[in-house]
């Protein structure tokens, strides 16, 4: 993923002309979070960008709360099929990605298929909404946000403290196999626990004052990308993007701002991975 980097840089700077030839007021959900994780997932899989609209309005159905189950199977079923035709065009005729590479393992069509659908759908809607969030949070505590203007080297930290944070997603339930003592409560074998990864990342045993945004915190041994044996398979991808893409934003544009009340920026509180419907900017 390091050697991304550079390819990752040069996205964001082509993003970011594209801003500024467009001129203010920019929606920088549009404009920048969302494009520059589809165009790096698409690079690495060998998923045409070119066909964007389609696979990220059905990744975004899958996780939203607005959908009826029946709208969710139907643009899960649309990933499938969209996918499934690529996987069998890379068999056919491999090129220089990662399906490609895989369909030289062992895996059949199918589960190919599936491995593409989690990582195209994992890769589009998760890292551009903590793009977009964490760029309304900076916005939110001008201090941080000149803290880590002045001081780029802050990249790494401040990734982290935004991931605690904002904690994006919910990671569901699990089920205790075996009876587990937790914190004086036995959880009975065969019952079900919802987690929560936004209370944990926020415990003042583990982090100190943590509804605080500080940028400076070792926010280290977050939950933000999950625990254990199903912890996020991307989270290296989706640190190499945030770590460029949010010292890049900020220092081309010294002025950046938000162009409406931050009231009235559209929250998603309808998705299961939270973030901004838009977020209007100028500069
Ligand atoms: C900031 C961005 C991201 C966040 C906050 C995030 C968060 C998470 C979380 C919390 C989980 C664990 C779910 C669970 O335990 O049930 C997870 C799993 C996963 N993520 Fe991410 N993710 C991000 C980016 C990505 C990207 C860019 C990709 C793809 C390239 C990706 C691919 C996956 C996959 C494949 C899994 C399932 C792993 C497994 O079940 O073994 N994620 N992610």
């Amino acid at each position: 993923m390091r050697l991304l980097t550079e390819r990752v840089e040069q996205v964001t700077a082509e993003h970011l002309d594209a801003m500024e030839r467009q001129g203010p007021p920019v929606d920088l959900v549009k404009a920048y979070a969302e494009p520059i994780p589809a165009l790096m997932i698409c690079e690495l899989l060998g998923v045409p960008f070119a066909d964007r609209e389609l696979f990220q309005r059905h990744a975004v159905t899958v996780n939203s709360n607005d959908a009826t189950p029946e709208e969710k199977y139907a643009a899960f079923a649309g990933l499938q099929g969209y996918l499934g035709e690529l996987v069998r065009a890379k068999r056919r005729d491999p090129t220089d990605d990662l399906l490609s590479d895989l369909t030289t393992g062992d895996l059949t069509d199918e589960e190919l298929t599936n491995v593409g659908v989690l990582l195209l759908g994992a890769g589009v809607d998760t890292t551009a909404n903590m793009l977009a969030l964490g760029t309304f949070a900076l916005l939110s505590n001008p201090a941080q946000l000149a803290a880590l203007r002045a001081g780029p080297g802050l990249a790494d930290r401040a990734v982290e403290e935004l991931l605690r944070y904002l904690t994006i997603t919910h990671t569901g339930v699990r089920t205790a196999l075996e009876d587990v003592e937790l914190a004086g409560q036995v959880i009975k074998a065969g019952d079900s626990v919802a987690i929560s990864g936004q209370a944990a990342n926020r415990d003042p045993a583990r982090f100190a004052d943590p509804d605080v945004l500080d940028l400076r915190r070792p926010a280290t041994g977050h939950v933000s990308f999950g625990h254990g044996v199903h912890q996020c398979l991307g989270q290296q991808l989706a640190r190499v993007e945030l770590r460029v893409a949010f010292p890049a934003l900020v220092t081309r544009f010294p002025g950046l701002r938000l162009a409406i009340p931050a009231e009235d920026v559209p929250l998603r509180t309808n998705s299961d991975i939270y973030g901004v419907h838009r977020l209007p900017v100028g500069w």
